[in-house]
């Protein structure tokens, strides 16, 4: 663990730019010219209005409507409310100095019976989003794809129906043919090993599915439609800088027993492997290549290889895998090493995780141009006497995961920006709103947004470490 201490040294109550930045140890070093500092979210976890302007219901609606399903029985029916006060968010955006900005659209607000009739209204919110972001010199990154699937093809087999994959690509250029003349970054999808381990195989995310037969066909389609989706955004036009988003995270361990190194190992090809593999390489790595064969028909895994632009990483936390024979992988989440530090979602604290990622795509996957597409922490935070959040943790973990990707660049990993989650606090899936991960405070009573101390250190750091060419 880094050895600093981890103290806010005092408030950044204002923007006071041209001030040293006022953490204890090592300011955060100079990023290269041309470096991206963007922020994310997704539909689904800040938009609310889900009944307006034809959007259909997502598999979120449904699911999170499902009693016992999130904490609280929390919904995302109004959420931020960012459908209606997109405009006061991306001032944050704007104000705090990010050069780019990560959504994703939400395909049952396109096409609200998930495939033909376009719903204009819906495609008009996020035209007016874009040029809102351009209008104040902030690069629109789009992800087409953050877990919200039309609940109409959910009923037609969803990810388990690899009918899905053409249905993805033609959602992908309906959205392309209207956002493409101004949107050059686009991802595909938002962590597919997620959607299919939380979703599919747990069942603790929408869908609710479980079973191992289930997550398998989810991944393998998932990464089917990317492929064709990377085809189908190519073919469409030339000028789009094309990626998709990974959860990457190192799997070690849990214990020094050979069942829990056996574990990790099938953890890792499963969560890590079985997404960057399909995609890097045109295969499955071997150990679990048995587990998908069933699922794979001629020439998927050409289609799943395909030349992009970029890698979006999210990283968050290593994995600490036991041996856990009743859990749909026999792996599962372990005990973390005593006295490791966690946030409050209970995700082990280690920045070198992010470092050991990247190298990993350095010396594994051809060292391919990447953004950290998310990074950050969840905290209780809370208002205090002034209204003001003082989330000196939060500073502390952002501040040494940017000195972890520091270390990736100066080994040679081509990084080219990062992106914090998230600019909101929000809609933290089946945690509802009791996890806070933005740096913008959200009062989901009033909806009032608050800058945390988080927002005005990035800010300085952003100031600071970047060559003032926006
Ligand atoms: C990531 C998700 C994002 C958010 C963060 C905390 O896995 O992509 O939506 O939930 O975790």
């Amino acid at each position: 663990m880094m050895s600093r201490r981890h103290v806010l040294g005092g408030a950044v109550g204002t923007l006071a730019l041209c001030k040293p930045l006022r953490t204890q140890g090592a300011p955060v070093q100079p990023f290269p010219r041309g470096f991206v500092w963007g922020a994310s979210t997704s539909s689904y976890q800040i938009e609310g209005a889900v009944t307006d302007d034809g959007r259909g219901k997502s598999i979120w609606d449904v699911f999170s409507h499902t009693p016992g399903k999130t904490k609280h029985g929390d919904t995302g029916d109004v959420a931020c409310d960012h459908y209606h006060r997109w405009h006061e968010d991306i001032e944050f955006a704007s104000r705090a100095g990010f050069g780019a900005y990560r959504f994703s659209t939400s395909w049952p607000r396109i096409l609200p019976a998930g495939t033909g009739a376009i719903e204009q209204r819906g495609l008009d919110f996020y035209d007016r989003l874009v040029d809102g972001l351009i209008a104040r010199g902030i690069a629109p990154w789009l992800c087409l794809y953050h877990w919200d699937l039309p609940q109409i093809l959910q009923d037609q087999g969803g990810w388990l129906n690899r009918a899905i994959a053409q249905k993805f690509a033609d959602y992908g250029r309906v959205v392309a043919r209207r956002l493409g003349d101004r949107v050059k970054h686009w991802a595909m999808l938002n962590e597919p090993n997620v959607h299919a381990l939380l979703g599919h195989g747990m069942g603790v995310h929408a869908p609710g599915l479980t079973g191992l037969a289930n997550m398998l066909a989810a991944l393998h389609h998932l990464n089917l439609a990317q492929g064709v989706a990377l085809q189908a955004l190519r073919a469409e036009r030339s000028d789009l800088i094309l990626g998709t988003v990974l959860s990457l995270q190192p799997a070690r361990p849990s214990s020094s027993s050979d069942e829990d190194h056996r574990a990790a190992e099938r953890f890792d090809a499963m969560w890590n492997g079985a997404c960057l593999d399909p995609l890097f390489r045109g295969s499955y790595p071997a150990s679990v290549s048995a587990d998908f064969a069933p699922r794979i028909m001629d020439g998927d895994l050409v289609t799943t290889r395909q030349r992009l632009d970029y890698l979006g990483v999210n990283y968050y936390s290593p994995m600490y895998i036991a041996h856990t024979p009743q859990s749909p992988l026999g792996a599962w989440f372990g005990v973390t090493p005593p006295g490791m530090a966690s946030t409050a979602m209970g995700w082990p604290i280690d920045p070198t995780g992010l470092t050991e990622g990247l190298i990993r795509l350095r010396d594994h996957y051809g060292n391919p141009d990447i953004y950290v597409t998310e990074n950050g922490a969840c905290f209780t935070d809370s208002l205090d006497a002034e209204g003001t959040v003082r989330d000196g943790k939060r500073i502390a973990y952002l501040s040494d995961h940017l000195a972890a990707a520091q270390a990736a660049l100066t080994s040679g990993v081509k990084l080219r920006g990062y992106f914090v989650w998230s600019l909101l606090d929000n809609f933290e899936w089946e945690e509802g709103y009791s996890r806070r991960f933005g740096v913008v405070h959200v009062d989901f009573k009033t909806l009032k947004r608050t800058p945390k101390s988080s927002y005005q250190w990035l800010a300085q750091t952003i100031h600071a470490t970047s060559h003032h060419h926006r």
